[in-house]
């Protein structure tokens, strides 16, 4: 299994470009199911995510071609012109909840779908209630057996006026995409509002469907009877850059983030600029550096978009591990999404949980231990701690950080890291 061993105190300084977004490409993938055509994306990062997504439309019948070169030059494209299953099977879905995004698309496109219930998470139970209620208010027939979600639609889907009872990307993602195949008019209220989002509805419409509203609570889809191929990039990943933005922070380093868009970044970056850290737009997109010597201690509250991005709690909790004074971190979206905060302490951070509010205080320098990566998120914080530890930090289980962060080790060693992956067995 591989491991990464950071040796900590080098600031970062140099350029990094910004891959596409994870979160992006995975629903944008799964419309290809909408269409007899081609659907080709441009931007799609080379990640594990990825890669079990096409396995899945692989075994649906999708014809795949990987263009992409290392560069981040180059398409996938996606041929759904001969599906040949419609069963999403666990071993997927288990990998992957995003899996669940297929659902939509295959109901609206072939009437019926089997996918298996994503099951336990890491970071909580996270149903999936809002996806199937929604599509039985557009007259879908769900039956869950086996472990599967079994969804029919034998008279086809129709328009329907669908009131989420919480904001949820996923749910918001799929409904999207099944209404643009529907019979009339959907109205998703309580949608929503991420730039992913956005960035399906842009190419829902360049495939010919009819949809307004995408970025505010209410999304309304009129339903026509196909959809054509299309060409579409994906939007710069928002957590990837936070991220890298505070990686410059924590290490007191000097970093331009080519190609990030810092439109979808206002309240992270608002709370980053109280906290101390200087971030300048320019055209190219953006430098970070600390505005002036030591971070401040800042509370912040995770919450949907515009709110601060539960992606970036663990990361900001890393940074304000090392800041003067003490903050206040409150997780709104995910329960159980604080199982970085052992790990960080077992690099002397001062961290005391409280229900679904952490206390961070912060230390002056935190030192080296060996970590283990629990989720994906979590596992780039203990990359931050690292960065900024005093000795070498070893952090196991380091397939987390693979689903969602490209060529991390080679991004951050350009900058001047001393980081570097091996593969050997952890028992050994
Ligand atoms: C997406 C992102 C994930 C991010 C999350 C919140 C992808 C592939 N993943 O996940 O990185 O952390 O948004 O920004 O884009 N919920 C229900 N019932 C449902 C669906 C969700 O109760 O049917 C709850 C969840 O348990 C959670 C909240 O709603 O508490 C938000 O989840 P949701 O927005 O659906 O997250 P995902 O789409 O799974």
């Amino acid at each position: 299994m591989d491991k990464i061993k950071i040796t900590g105190g080098v600031p970062l300084k140099g350029t990094i470009r910004i891959s596409g977004s994870k979160n992006a490409a995975l629903p944008l993938m799964a419309a290809s199911l909408l269409t007899s055509e081609t659907l080709r994306l441009d931007n799609v990062p080379q990640l594990a995510d990825i890669r079990t997504m096409c396995e899945l439309l692989d075994l649906l019948g999708v014809s795949i071609e990987d263009n992409r070169v290392s560069d981040g030059s180059g398409d996938l494209a996606f041929a759904a012109n001969s599906l040949t299953s419609t069963v999403a099977p666990y071993d997927l879905v288990r990998k992957m909840r995003a899996s669940v995004l297929v659902l939509g698309p295959l109901l609206a496109r072939l009437g019926h779908a089997e996918v298996s219930l994503p099951g336990g998470c890491a970071i909580g139970t996270r149903p999936v209630d809002l996806h199937l209620s929604g599509l039985e208010a557009m007259g879908a027939e769900i039956e869950l057996a086996e472990g599967y979600i079994k969804a029919r639609a034998p008279k086809g889907l129709k328009g329907a006026e669908v009131l989420f009872s919480n904001v949820s990307v996923g749910a918001t993602e799929n409904l999207m995409m099944a209404a643009a195949l529907a019979e009339g008019e959907t109205r998703l209220v309580n949608a929503a509002r991420e730039p992913e989002i956005v960035d399906l509805a842009n190419c829902l419409v360049s495939m010919g469907a009819q949809l307004e509203g995408a970025g505010s609570d209410v999304i309304t889809i009129k339903g026509v009877p196909s959809l054509n191929g299309a060409r579409h990039s994906v939007i710069p990943d928002r957590i990837e850059t936070g991220t890298f933005v505070m990686a410059a922070a924590i290490s007191d380093g000097d970093l331009q983030l080519e190609g990030a868009r810092p439109d979808h970044l206002e309240k992270p970056f608002q709370v980053l600029r109280q906290a101390g850290v200087a971030i300048e737009p320019n055209d190219k997109g953006l430098r970070v550096y600390r505005a002036n010597g030591p971070l401040q201690g800042t509370d912040i509250m995770t919450e949907a978009f515009p709110g601060f991005a539960t992606d970036l709690q663990a990361q900001f909790m890393a940074l304000m591990a090392t800041a003067e004074g003490a903050s206040m971190i409150t997780e709104t979206i995910f329960e159980n999404r604080f199982m970085h905060v052992p790990e960080l302490t077992r690099m002397g951070a001062d961290i005391t949980v409280h229900g679904a509010s952490a206390l961070v205080r912060g230390q002056k320098r935190l030192k080296a231990a060996p970590v283990m990566a629990t989720d994906l998120r979590a596992s780039v914080s203990l990359v931050l701690a690292a960065l900024a530890a005093e000795g070498e930090t070893e952090l196991n289980r380091v397939y987390h950080l693979d689903r969602g962060y490209e060529r991390i080790e080679e991004k951050l060693a350009t900058c001047g890291a001393s980081i570097a992956r091996s593969k050997e067995d952890i028992s050994s």
